[in-house]
């Protein structure tokens, strides 16, 4: 199963999924593409051996123009799957339509809670006594598609977004190579009734 990640930052999902990979895991790595330069997932890629590619955003008149490119960089590895992992880009409903039932999304909330920013910020002012992160089929609603897996984590007396963040992201490096490795196992579908593991809905 060849799998294409995109980042544009530090890259520790990306290194979970590095480091899950082996000979049991029918998922390969085949490319990481950042819209940042300055990623240092890049070099993570790099010294797993990964090729890289950077595609600046900034360098395409308009998202239309940079999604077309950023699909042909994609495309070029002929992907299975695609992971966002980290990728602080909003992508076209064309972009979207063109991966649908291979592309997956990991947001630091448990969704349907908190979409988009501030998600730690937003669980401490809410009281909220648990908080966590979601793997989840990416659709044109923006944090909004059918969900793969969560991990829950407390909110601790004393928390910042700081320290949150940080469980949250211990959560996070455990169920993405979790969904990834399902799905390379070809246990995971996107249906028209939704997600079905072993042909079980989720
Ligand atoms: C993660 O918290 C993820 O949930 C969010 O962006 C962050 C990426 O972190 N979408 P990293 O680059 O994988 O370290």
């Amino acid at each position: 199963c060849n799998v294409v990640v995109l980042i544009s930052g530090s890259g520790s999902n990306l290194q979970a999924l590095i480091d899950s990979l082996g000979e049991d895991n029918p998922a390969r790595i085949c490319a990481v593409i950042s819209n940042r330069a300055d990623a240092y997932g890049l070099t993570r890629a790099q010294n797993a051996g990964i090729a890289t590619a950077v595609l600046d955003h900034k360098a395409f008149e308009g998202r239309e123009a940079f999604d077309a490119a950023l699909i042909e960089a994609i495309d070029a590895h002929q992907p299975d799957l695609v992971v966002l992992a980290g990728f602080m880009r909003i992508l076209t409903p064309g972009f979207v339509q063109h991966y649908a039932g291979r592309l997956f999304n990991i947001h630091p909330s448990l969704l349907p809670k908190y979409k988009g920013m501030h998600t730690h910020q937003r669980a401490l002012e809410a009281g909220d006594a648990e908080h966590g992160c979601s793997v989840h089929f990416v659709t044109e609603e923006l944090d909004g598609g059918p969900l793969v897996v969560q991990a829950v984590v407390p909110v601790q007396a004393g928390d910042t977004a700081e320290t949150l963040a940080s469980r949250v992201q211990i959560g996070e490096h455990h169920i993405y190579p979790l969904a990834v490795r399902w799905f390379a196992e070809g246990r995971l579908r996107l249906t028209s009734r939704g997600v079905e593991l072993d042909g079980t809905p989720l």
